[in-house]
């Protein structure tokens, strides 16, 4: 089961429409069993799916905190076939103290991943919270795979020199991290500083760029019924582009 997480400390990178997006594609195209786990209290992954998450229980609060539940007695189906969900909601925002005694407090999440028996999904795909956090390193030190979406604005090298940072420390601390596979840029524009940002992005991670995610209207439009872009505007230029980032994501060699 390949685990890839989307990650940026930053918020309203693309994060969750990656994830999500990318996802269903894999369901979709290659015929792939895949859960989405969202680790966001804002649930936005669950209700990009169409899933009422609201008071919704069990969670993957519970997923984190009870042993007695395993994450497939939480996963829920969603209306793309093939794609489950590990909904979350703002029960998660209490997870840290919650976990703050028990000394595997930032493993729990890649404990739980590791007891999936083989052959219920083939891969896991993360969407994690705009927070250096608890829940960003359990994210971290469950992920195999990290996709970075990079939102081309001013800041966007700082934030990836926080992910670096983040997975420099998890290497020195468990001698193991996950590896950047793919670098999408978002919040495109063709701006002069979107030019130089992505001509420093290329330099820092070459060969890892994906081509740049445009603004689509239709993409907002998508999340804000609950539908995949997929479902929502298929011939859009939109979901051209998430499936060409999809195509990014999967079809490469799996991380060992
Ligand atoms: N290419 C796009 N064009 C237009 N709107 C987009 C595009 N991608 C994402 N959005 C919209 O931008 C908002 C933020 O996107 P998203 O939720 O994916 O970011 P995020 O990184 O997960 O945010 P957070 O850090 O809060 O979790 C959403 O309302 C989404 O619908
Ligand atoms: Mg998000």
């Amino acid at each position: 089961m390949r685990r890839i997480a989307f990650v940026n400390e930053k918020g309203g990178t693309c994060k969750t429409t990656l994830c999500v997006n990318t996802a269903a594609w894999i369901a979709t195209e290659r015929g792939k069993r895949v859960l989405v786990a969202d680790l966001d209290t804002q649930g936005h992954a669950g209700k990009a799916l169409g899933v009422d998450v609201r008071g919704l229980t069990p969670t993957i609060r519970d997923v984190l905190l009870r042993d007695s539940l395993s994450v497939r007695d939480v996963a829920r189906p969603t209306g793309v076939p093939g794609l489950d969900l590990l909904a979350a909601n703002k029960e998660l925002a209490g997870f840290p103290v919650e976990v703050a005694a028990f000394p595997d407090r930032a493993d729990r999440l890649r404990r739980r991943l590791d007891e999936i028996p083989d052959g219920v999904w083939d891969a896991v795909l993360l969407d994690a919270p705009p927070s250096v956090s608890l829940v960003t390193e359990n994210v971290l030190r469950a992920a195999t795979e990290v996709v970075l979406p990079v939102g081309l604005t001013y800041l966007a090298l700082d934030g990836c020199a926080e992910i670096l940072a983040s997975l420099e420390t998890l290497q020195q601390e468990t001698g193991r991290s996950p590896e950047i596979t793919l670098v999408v840029p978002t919040l495109y524009r063709k701006t002069q500083l979107a030019a130089e940002i992505l001509e420093k992005l290329r330099e820092r991670f070459p060969g890892k760029l994906s081509a740049p995610l445009g603004f689509s209207v239709k993409i907002d439009e998508a999340q804000s019924h609950g539908r995949t872009i997929f479902e929502y505007a298929p011939r859009s230029t939109g979901a051209l582009a998430l499936a060409e980032i999809a195509r990014a994501v999967w079809d490469r060699p799996a991380a060992p």
